[in-house]
């Protein structure tokens, strides 16, 4: 299998910038997981089933037809990359998220993602469930309140709406689901190299992740 490196943690930490940041200086892909989960909440709630419909949301899980292209996500051909960026796609993401049977069914198609010369992937269980044998893990963690913060920033600068006190509250009840489920839980991997980054710039970030990649894989640098 390709090289792997794995962003985790939770929402609004700065692991997507991170992994797409790194996946370019490195010349390799990356894959945005978070992407698939909100894809099918999305596509969930368009299409009027229960988040607990379990068949049906596994059904749909398997026959998406997803295209990650220049920095656009394409569902059966439509460009739905601001749609499933909103909270309440967060939100859906979160609550199909959290049924084993439709985790299983995108396994495969995260694991075929890691192809040469390598993969940075991030999302709430790449080292731990998706790419048990990753080269490098990270885990990158923020306080609620600034992760929120930054939230409401994206979510203004992309001219979407937001309220700052209902984002902290919905950031918390996010987490809690995240990190309670009974299947794939957000936690740091064995191994993980851990970093808050509550007081640090992107650069700073990127800087000590830099550091961990090089340090195991020095033929990248
Ligand atoms: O990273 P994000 O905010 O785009 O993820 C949206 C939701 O998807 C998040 O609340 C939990 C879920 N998720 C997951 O369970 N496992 C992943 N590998 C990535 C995301």
């Amino acid at each position: 299998m390709a090289p792997v490196i794995t962003i985790d943690g939770p929402s609004g930490s700065g692991k997507g910038t991170i992994a797409s940041r790194l996946a370019e200086i490195l010349g390799w892909r990356c894959l945005d997981s978070g992407a698939l989960y909100r894809l099918l909440g999305y596509s969930a709630e368009r299409a009027g089933i229960a988040f607990d419909d379990v068949k049906q949301l596994a059904q749909m899980a398997l026959k998406m037809n997803i295209e990650f292209r220049e920095g656009r996500v394409l569902l059966d051909g439509e460009d739905v990359s601001l749609a499933i960026r909103t909270e309440q796609a967060g939100n859906a993401a979160s609550k199909v998220a959290a049924l084993p049977e439709v985790r299983e069914t995108l396994l495969t198609w995260q694991r075929a993602c890691a192809v040469e010369p390598g993969l940075v992937a991030d999302g709430r269980d790449m080292g731990s469930v998706v790419f048990p044998a990753a080269e490098v893990k990270i885990f990158l963690d923020a306080s609620a309140e600034e992760r929120a913060q930054r939230r409401y920033k994206q979510l203004i600068e992309k001219g979407l709406s937001a309220n700052l006190t209902s984002l902290i509250a919905e950031i918390r009840e996010r987490d809690d689901r995240d990190r309670n489920r009974s299947v794939a839980p957000l936690k740091a991997p064995d191994g993980a190299l851990i970093v808050d980054s509550t007081a640090l710039s992107i650069d700073e970030v990127l800087k000590r992740v830099l550091a961990r990649v090089y340090q195991v894989l020095p033929e990248l640098e």
